[in-house]
């Protein structure tokens, strides 16, 4: 780490860049935050273990047991800060059209105003970290830029997991201006660098801002996941995907997987889930059918674009998972637990009594007694969850044993197939393919999920979730169907299919239909025949789902009617959708693309 003395310079005589926006971006928010001091990070090993030291000496983090689970901590979270707020997570453009009805809105300059009272002198007696990183390969066309300024130890471990952090980007950067401001504090001022301090400081008032303009990230008052690692939803997706929509880009809430068929052909997927609805699981997937092979390229964030010869290639921004931990286990996602090995951060898990981590379904039996993630005795039967629903694992994407040898290519891979879903437990089939790019996007722009605990609020309420991107559309939803039109245009007969899909649905006994998890490679093996139109399909009301006998189910135990009511078109169920969607459409009025408004008529149609 090198200590920034008032004159900018590093205590090691080494000035980290000569960006001269830098240095003023910097001096200005700490002249506003008036940090103790202000350290520039260099994203090496040495700067990680000191983090993670300063963390644990501060009783914030927890060492686990060295042999069980190496270079490994458990931290746990205040209780009133476990997960995004959307109600908090604001999109400032100079125009309230511009953020669209699906955002909270508030005119930038009176946002700065709010955030600059709430900001000053915020950091006093904490250290600020100027935290250079970069969202992809470093020197990747399709990577870009931030420089995030926060108080948060934790944050910048997880920074240092999830994003390239280090000299490089400066070196990459150079005198350009083109990189995300991100200032992120806690809202926890101390009265000097030695009072005493809380484990998990933050504030009840909560502020994730985002001035889409000028490319810039306010966020105060919480250290937990995407409110505070800015590098994710703030920067890769609420300000990626406007500077996408500019640059004639996508930036989408999307895994991407690399799957190979027992003949070696291979096809490169990006879907997108609702948060907490199966990206991380489906990145990893170990297929039940002998001779295909899964392999993981990202499991968050997709930033796609085309390349010199007309198709959409893809990179993962991001360099680590940022994972919901419950729920994880050997069967449901190996690669999963062989990448948590050693090097995490584990957040909101429970802790055993022998220094490891617990969580709900990591095992069918618990242990007969943890601590719990607000630091209480736990034992089964006790009426609470060990783990918090949002308990996460941040963990080096490099250490997952289905990473694939691309993953950090700079010029991304080439995209042939996307997936949208959601979680459904009603009417929407276990997979069909769109009619045609507008139907792909008219299926993306109707996608509705049950929420999940990844977000404050109420879990399990249906609501429709566009491109699983409702959270994360740093501008108006409506424009960003067109540019999803637009871009369909440009691509042409060189765009990837789309696909929607439900791991979901639920039979009369509430129970799921289809097994999921390894099982769900009969789907994408469907899929990949689809892509190159091998596969048997049925083309109905809705789209192409599998003919009879098409979908691979071999060595399956799938109650045979379970399987025909996914594979087939509830027609009841859809003409009940049909009014909901129209519903759904009018909140974008005049600026909903018409042929949306064609899609939505020619379904009605077909349903007769
Ligand atoms: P974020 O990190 O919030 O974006 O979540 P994600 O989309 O990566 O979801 P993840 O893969 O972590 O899965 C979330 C939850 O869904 C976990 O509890 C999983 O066990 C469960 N899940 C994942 N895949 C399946 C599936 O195929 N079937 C069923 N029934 N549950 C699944
Ligand atoms: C999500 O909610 O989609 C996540 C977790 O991936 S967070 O980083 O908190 O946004
Ligand atoms: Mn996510």
């Amino acid at each position: 780490m090198n200590i920034q003395t008032r004159s900018g310079l590093g205590a090691f005589g080494r000035v980290p860049t000569p960006n001269p926006l830098v240095h003023s971006f910097v001096r200005e928010a700490q002249a506003l935050l008036k940090p103790d001091r202000v350290v520039w990070c260099d994203g090496s090993r040495v700067e990680y273990a000191a983090l993670v030291q300063k963390l644990v000496d501060a009783g914030s983090a927890i060492r686990l047991n060295e042999e069980l689970r190496p270079n490994s901590i458990l931290v746990r979270s205040d209780p009133g800060d476990v997960a995004r707020v959307e109600d908090r997570t604001f999109i400032c453009s100079r125009s309230r059209d511009d953020a669209g009805p699906t955002n909270n809105w508030c005119d930038p300059a009176e946002m700065k105003a709010t955030l600059t009272d709430l900001f000053d002198g915020a950091m006093a007696g904490r250290t600020m970290y100027v935290v250079p990183y970069s969202m992809g390969p470093i020197g990747s066309p399709i990577a870009g830029i931030g420089v995030m300024l926060t108080d948060s130890p934790y944050a910048v471990a997880n920074m240092h997991i999830m994003t390239r952090v280090g000299s490089q980007v400066w070196d990459a950067l150079g005198l350009s201006d083109d990189f995300v401001r991100g200032v992120h504090s806690v809202g926890a001022p101390l009265s000097s660098p030695t009072a005493p301090d809380v484990a998990w400081p933050c504030n009840t008032t909560k502020y994730i801002s985002h001035f889409p303009e000028t490319r810039e990230i306010w966020s105060y008052g919480s250290g937990y996941g995407g409110n505070a690692l800015l590098g994710k939803k703030c920067h890769a997706l609420r300000i990626a995907s406007v500077k996408a929509r500019d640059e004639g880009w996508l930036a989408e809430h999307m895994l991407i997987l690399k799957l190979t068929d027992p003949e070696g052909r291979v096809k490169h997927i990006a879907a997108a889930f609702p948060s907490a609805c199966g990206k991380t699981n489906l990145a990893m997937l170990v297929p039940t059918m002998p001779g295909w092979k899964v392999e993981t390229i990202g499991d968050d964030i997709c930033w796609m674009k085309f390349g010199e010869d007309g198709r959409l290639y893809a990179i993962n921004p991001e360099t680590g998972f940022f994972g919901v931990a419950p729920g994880t286990n050997d069967n449901s996602n190996l690669n999963a637990m062989k990448t948590l090995h050693g090097n995490i951060i584990f957040s909101n898990v429970a802790l055993t009594d022998d220094g490891d981590v617990w969580w709900e379904g990591m095992s069918t039996t618990p242990p007969a007694h943890l601590t719990d993630w607000r630091g209480s005795s736990w034992m089964p039967g006790c009426g609470r969850t060990a783990a918090h629903a949002n308990a996460r694992f941040t963990a080096p994407a490099s250490q997952c044993p289905s990473i694939a040898p691309e993953w950090e290519d700079p010029q991304g891979v080439p995209i042939d197939a996307i997936l949208f879903g959601g979680r459904r437990a009603s009417t929407v089939p276990l997979v069909m393919e769109a009619l045609s790019w507008a139907h792909g996007t008219f299926l993306g722009a109707i996608m509705a999920s049950e929420k999940t605990a990844a977000a404050a609020g109420q879990v399990g309420e249906l609501r429709r979730d566009p491109m699983a991107m409702l959270p994360f559309c740093g501008y108006h939803m409506a424009d960003y169907f067109a540019h999803w039109l637009r871009v369909g245009r440009k691509g042409g007969d060189k765009m990837p299919k789309i696909f929607h899909v439900n791991w979901f649905r639920k039979n009369a006994a509430g129970k799921f239909m289809w097994p999921g998890y390894s099982d769900n490679s009969r789907v994408l093996k469907w899929i990949f025949e689809r892509c190159d139109s091998r596969a048997p399909a049925v083309e109905t009301a809705i789209g192409r789902l599998p003919a009879e006998g098409a979908l691979d189910t071999q060595g399956m135990n799938i109650d045979p009617t379970d399987l025909k009511a996914l594979t087939s078109v509830d027609t009841d169920g859809w003409k009940a959708e049909v009014p909901s969607i129209r519903e759904h459409f009018a909140m974008f009025g005049a600026k909903l693309p018409p042929e949306l408004d064609d899609e939505l008529n020619a379904l009605a149609q077909r349903l007769g």
